[in-house]
């Protein structure tokens, strides 16, 4: 596996840690080889001990097996170059020529390129694969080689499609893995699991019983050293367009026929197809952004420990301090299809927030006739089936029951499923399934061309609305709450309010 920006904070933060664990569940081939690419002058011996520190530093499975690791890195070599140089790429070229030699007398060796890199390299680095040949598939190879690309895929459709352009000049689609790092996530997986391996959800899953739909992926953390990134990406093409366009298709899509890539995919995208499309009023009116400012940030969940004196984001490091990039999202959107016509979904994301949560709330519509009306708490409120995501996964369903005692109260209560109760053991990490399927070759967790296409559709026309507005309306939120007013007024407008608030 070829990583480009191999010395970067995806490298050693997700993906040598995850090749850690591959590797002490016997989940990579043998033999397994990692040649690092980067502009950093490192040696081949200085990015074996750079990887195993980020192996050391960020593996969420501790202790950190040392003989995997030693095992995983034993041959690891490094390109120092920059991404636009073709020397560099014919020496790359070279060096995994013997590495092919020493592994295996260079028969039956495949190679995986991942660009890990910030997304304004993919299209030079794209274009050396080609120009020095090393997208080509070697005759003896059963497969040709992989790419892995990254997210952000493109700033918006003309810029996505092109990148897509420029890939097919070089690679077919079976050798393409578009990676949004979401879909690796078991609890996500466990979307379609849930919906269609239970009989008594999916007859209730439509506009007849659903009131309306939420997604929240909300951090806690701001954008710490990638302020260079994060002002040329903001939340919506960072999260949204990615991310929350993802869970959405799941939590929406129609049945498959079967669980084939294919047979997923296209009802993913048809649901993607199916939401309405904005208009620069609809933007203005159902669509909040914010900007986190400084401030107090939350306490810790368990409530010891001292607050965090929180800078604003226009103070970040390489943040402009009259930036403009929103750090949060929040919006109403349409599904017009038969499933869904008149329900709306709100979605919300945003750095800096009240606490790291991401959840689909589904919220059903309340009873039709309430034989409760001389009670205190008088109607009961509409049952909430809630798939948490992450931090405590599991599934809780929200209902009414009598409180106990002689005053014949109403209360709400939660039923809860809890993975780590349930299996008493860590989900993997995303990035341990992606990697693994790709060497595998199975696609279904990434998403095609016509996915992120259509996604893009839907998000360049509030990208476009944004630049038609003047002056940007980006109201500022404190670290710590759960985004500007603006966006709890959103959801209030329609007699709702957020979950988990
Ligand atoms: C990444 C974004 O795709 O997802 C980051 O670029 C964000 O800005 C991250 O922090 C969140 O991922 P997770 O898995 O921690 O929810």
């Amino acid at each position: 596996m070829v990583i480009f920006g191999a010395t970067g904070d995806l490298s050693k933060r997700k993906l040598l840690p995850a090749l850690h664990r591959l590797k002490i569940l016997r989940l990579l081939p043998e033999p397994f080889n990692i040649a690092g690419f980067a502009t950093r002058p490192l040696t081949d011996e200085s990015f074996r001990a750079y990887a195993a520190s980020g192996i050391e530093e960020f593996s969420t499975y501790k202790p950190v097996d040392k003989a995997a690791v030693e095992g995983l890195l034993k041959n690891a070599c490094f390109v120092s170059s920059g991404f636009d140089s073709l020397d560099g790429f014919h020496a790359l070229s070279t060096k995994l020529s013997e590495m092919d030699a020493s592994a295996s007398g260079g028969a039956g060796t495949s190679r995986i390129f991942y660009l890990a890199t910030p997304p304004a390299h993919f299209s030079v680095i794209i274009e050396m694969l080609g120009r020095s040949g090393l997208s080509k598939k070697r005759e003896w190879e059963k497969t040709p080689p992989k790419i892995i690309i990254e997210k952000p895929f493109g700033r918006d459709l003309a810029s996505a499609r092109e990148l897509n352009a420029l890939i097919s000049k070089y690679f077919t689609e079976d050798q393409v893995f578009r990676i949004d790092h979401y879909l690796g996530k078991d609890t996500v997986q466990n979307i379609l699991f849930f919906r269609f391996a239970n009989g008594i959800y999916e007859p209730i899953w439509n506009r007849r019983y659903v009131d309306h739909v939420q997604i929240t992926v909300a951090e806690k953390g701001g954008v710490g050293d990638r302020g260079k990134f994060f002002e040329d990406t903001g939340t919506l093409r960072d999260m949204v367009q990615n991310h929350i366009m993802e869970l959405l298709a799941l939590v929406g899509m129609e049945p498959p026929i079967n669980m084939d890539a294919d047979k997923i995919k296209t009802k993913k995208i048809e649901l993607l197809q199916s939401i309405r499309p904005v208009t620069d009023e609809y933007v203005k009116e159902n669509l909040v952004r914010g900007q986190y400012t400084g401030g107090i940030g939350a306490p810790a969940p368990s409530g010891v420990g001292r607050k965090e004196k929180i800078t604003p984001y226009k103070e970040e490091k390489y943040v402009s301090p009259s930036s403009k990039v929103e750090t949060f999202v929040a919006m109403k959107l349409f599904i017009d299809n038969w499933r869904w016509s008149g329900v709306p979904f709100y979605i919300r994301t945003g750095k800096r927030l009240k606490k790291r949560s991401t959840e689909i709330a589904i919220h059903f519509k309340t009873v039709p006739h309430c034989l409760f009306t001389s009670l205190l708490k008088c109607y009961p409120e509409g049952n909430i089936l809630i798939l948490k995501i992450q931090p405590d996964e599991g599934i809780s369903f929200c209902f009414n029951i009598k409180y106990p005692g002689t005053s014949n109260e109403l209360d709400t209560v939660n039923m809860d499923f809890s993975y780590k109760k349930a299996y008493g053991v860590e989900l993997p990490e995303a990035y341990e399934r992606l990697l693994y399927d790709c060497m595998a070759g199975d696609s279904t967790l990434f998403p095609n061309i016509k996915n992120i296409e259509v996604s893009w559709d839907f998000i360049t026309k509030i990208l476009s609305a944004w630049g038609n507005e003047a002056p940007p309306m980006l109201p500022g939120y404190e670290p710590g709450s759960w985004g500007p007013k603006e966006a709890d007024e959103l959801i209030e407008r329609d007699s709702r309010k957020w979950h988990n608030q």
